[in-house]
């Protein structure tokens, strides 16, 4: 097991809705490490866009976005009543609001924009200066931290991804149908690993999880099994 003294960096890539925060944030509080959920970030900024109409029938006005990013401060700030590190958007807290699935649906094509990558990755790179992070998203392993300690790929089948993301959406009270969510969550697979700028790549030292057929605890398990094991 890592001590305080030789903190590492965990690193957590893979699909949409895949459960790779929930395991991430358990995997922070076991080690006592902060957990970042860059998805957020990138939902922060697809919120400013829908907000400022930035975004017209699925299409970013990317100039137009360029010149508005200094505009947009992404941060994250614990929240004493839950114990999570809320995303914060220029002094609002968000986290509720980008979880809707109007933020969903227009996500990919701002996270594809080659300068909120820059803009959100540095921050990122420098949230993990000293180590001691698990960090979860589509280019942690192979483009934020390449030197990473640990890489995990995560992924399930696109029906289990649906089922668990339609449920957690419907006890939230959304109005949401199933194939929405998974034809949602296969086309943001499909942006995720087909865009020009850091697509979704298995980093080469990552080791998958598959975690279709397994309950949460299990795989928890299999992740501390893999932490144990450096
Ligand atoms: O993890 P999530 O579903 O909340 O992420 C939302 C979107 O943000 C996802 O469709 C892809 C994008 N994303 C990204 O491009 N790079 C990351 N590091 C994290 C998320």
């Amino acid at each position: 097991m890592t001590d305080t003294n030789h903190k590492i960096i965990i690193a957590i890539d893979g699909h949409s809705s895949c459960g790779k925060s929930t395991v991430a944030r358990e995997i922070a509080s076991k080690l006592n490490y902060i957990f970042i959920d860059t998805g957020a970030m990138y939902r922060a900024v697809t919120l400013y866009c829908l907000r400022n109409k930035l975004i017209n029938n699925g299409l970013v006005d990317i100039p137009k976005l360029n010149t508005n990013l200094d505009k947009i401060k992404v941060y994250f700030r614990f929240n004493p009543q839950t114990s999570h590190n809320d995303i914060w958007l220029n002094g609002e807290n968000v986290e509720e609001e980008i979880r809707l699935l109007a933020v969903s649906q227009n996500v990919s094509p701002v996270a594809a924009v080659a300068e909120v990558r820059h803009l959100l990755v540095a921050l990122q790179q420098e949230m993990g200066k000293s180590k001691g992070i698990v960090m979860d998203g589509r280019d942690i392993g192979t483009v934020v931290f390449p030197d990473a300690e640990l890489k995990i790929y995560m992924t399930a089948q696109p029906d289990v991804r649906a089922k668990r993301r339609y449920d957690e959406l419907i006890a939230k009270g959304e109005h949401v149908s199933y194939d929405e969510i998974k034809a949602n969550i296969i086309e943001r697979d499909r942006y995720d690993e087909n865009r020009k700028e850091s697509p979704l790549r298995k980093a080469a030292d990552a080791i998958v999880l598959d975690n279709s057929l397994m309950t949460p605890e299990e795989q928890l398990d299999w992740v501390l099994s893999q932490i144990n094991k450096l």
